[in-house]
């Protein structure tokens, strides 16, 4: 079934929000005559890059709407774009608000929303409208093209507004967003997650998979490059299985290979690929293209087949080292890093073996280990058999350690040669380096000037320090 909505219903839509945001722009422009001086504005961030892109998102509409962003939280309208993945990303939260409220008491012009997954959690709203009055506007994943609208609506009120909506079909495009940086950007392929694995809370806050249409996405990044963009990370929970549901069905290799005919573009990233979904003809892509990025980031969350099947992540051990096999000999100096989680319930000494074993064969460049959560409203949740926490600590460290052996034994191997960097910034500590990444991620420093970010450099890896290199600057192409 197409869950898209049709360009008509789009454009008005995006013509509705923009109208608001005058609106809002009419009595910014008073508010700020009022007091005498701009109107400020932070937006905090807490959760993964989807997260961080929704939020270039909010941004963009709040500098439409004529405020100044700050990163301090003394500011005339703070948003919190909150994480639920894990309990303590919500504690995290809560602990914050408290200071807010202080805030809010010394600036009683200041205005407060939150949004994002933890906020689709009826539960959580709850607390909210009880505990914490104070706030003036709760919003969720699937309306942030609403707040210049929602705004409107608490100016004219004197009550919170509170407008979440379970899920959604409706893919609104064309509306503003301010980038962190000028020459990288995020671009969402696709929204939702259709996956359930017992875990996990994203799917019940971030609705069902909805994909964007492929011309959309080749003019939003035409559009950057355009800009000045010349890196893409294209997100999804699960880009491996984009495109399925749209009216005529493309794959994500097929919509990798559009991408990669974009003049101007020199990378390609994307993330994050489930194990389950991912087809020879991505690999074939991933081998011939010039453009997709020498990294994949590929979470096994597990080594155990029979937890596996219990966390219903669709693949066994065997087959996620086949995979990696495959991919390892397609592009032999891939760099791989996963998601790990320790400590699900149920998990025996032989299981976390089986996690070991896997990072030993593998040989992760690096991993994101997280001790297993309980998310209410999961499957998992109601497991019995959790892992007590001793327990727990002693495997995270025993897979901290193994994790680390194998990154340090990893790093520098590119030492001597010329590779390309994209340039990003002056070098926090000396101002006459720069600092870049190469196409697997890795840090290189090298002496250079500022009018190099943004561009391509060839660069010696001269030395490596383990997790980063030093560069020199090479004359010509290798
Ligand atoms: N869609 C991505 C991951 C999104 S969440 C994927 O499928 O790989 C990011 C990571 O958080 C997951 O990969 C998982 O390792 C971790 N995570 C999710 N739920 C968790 C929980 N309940 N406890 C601990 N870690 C969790
Ligand atoms: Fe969560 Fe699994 Fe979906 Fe990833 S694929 S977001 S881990 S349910
Ligand atoms: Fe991302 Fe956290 Fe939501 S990981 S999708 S912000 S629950």
């Amino acid at each position: 079934m197409n869950r898209n909505i049709t360009d008509i219903e789009n454009s008005n839509q995006t013509e509705r929000q923009l109208y608001f945001m005058e609106m809002c722009k009419e009595w910014a422009a008073k508010q700020q005559e009022k007091l005498g001086r701009p109107l400020t504005a932070c937006v905090n961030t807490f959760g993964c890059q989807m997260n961080a892109h929704d939020s270039e998102k909010i941004i963009g509409i709040l500098e439409k709407i004529g405020y100044t962003m700050i990163e301090d939280e003394k500011a005339d309208f703070v948003i919190y774009n909150t994480c639920t993945v894990r309990e303590n990303a919500n504690l995290k939260v809560y602990g914050r608000l408290g200071y807010l409220k202080k805030l809010k008491s010394q600036n009683p012009h200041m205005m407060i929303a939150l949004c994002g997954c933890m906020m689709q959690e009826t539960a959580v709203v709850e607390k909210i409208k009880k505990s914490y009055k104070f706030v003036d506007i709760i919003f969720g994943t699937h309306n942030i093209f609403k707040l210049a609208e929602l705004m409107q609506a608490r100016i004219d009120s004197k009550g919170m507004i509170i407008d979440i909506w379970k899920d959604t079909a409706e893919i609104v495009e064309d509306l503003p967003s301010e980038r962190k940086h000028k020459f990288k950007a995020g671009v969402n392929i696709m929204y939702g997650c259709n996956n359930f694995c017992t875990y996990c809370i994203v799917p019940y806050v971030r609705g069902r998979e909805r994909s964007r249409n492929p011309k959309d996405i080749i003019r939003e990044i035409e559009a950057l490059v355009a800009d000045g963009v010349v890196e893409i990370m294209l997100l999804g929970q699960n880009v491996n299985s984009y495109g399925k549901n749209l009216e005529h069905p493309v794959t994500f290799a097929q919509l990798l290979q559009e991408i990669e005919k974009i003049e101007g573009l020199e990378r390609i990233r994307f993330m994050t690929s489930h194990p389950k979904d991912l087809s020879d003809e991505l690999i074939a892509v991933m081998r011939d293209s010039k453009k997709i990025c020498n990294h994949l980031h590929l979470p096994v969350q597990c080594g155990s087949s029979r937890l596996l099947k219990i966390m219903n992540r669709r693949y066994t051990k065997e087959q996620y080292l086949e995979l990696v096999d495959k991919i390892k000999k397609a592009v032999p100096n891939i760099s791989l890093t996963t998601d790990i989680i320790v400590g699900f319930p149920g998990e025996t000494e032989e299981d976390f073996q089986e996690t070991l074993d896997v990072v030993r064969k593998v040989r992760y460049e690096s991993a994101y280990t997280f001790i297993y959560s309980k998310r209410t409203g999961t499957p998992a949740a109601k497991m019995e058999e959790q892992v007590p926490e001793d327990v727990i600590k002693d495997r995270f460290d025993r897979l901290l350690k193994e994790i680390q052996t194998i990154s340090a034994e990893l790093s520098g191997r590119d030492t001597g040669k010329v590779e390309k960097v994209l340039v990003e910034e002056i070098n926090s500590q000396d101002p006459d380096f720069v600092t870049g990444r190469l196409t697997n991620n890795v840090l290189v420093h090298f002496k250079g000037s500022s009018d190099l970010i943004g561009k391509i450099a060839n660069v010696r890896l001269a030395e490596s320090k383990g997790f980063y290199y030093m560069g020199e600057l090479a004359e010509e192409e290798q």
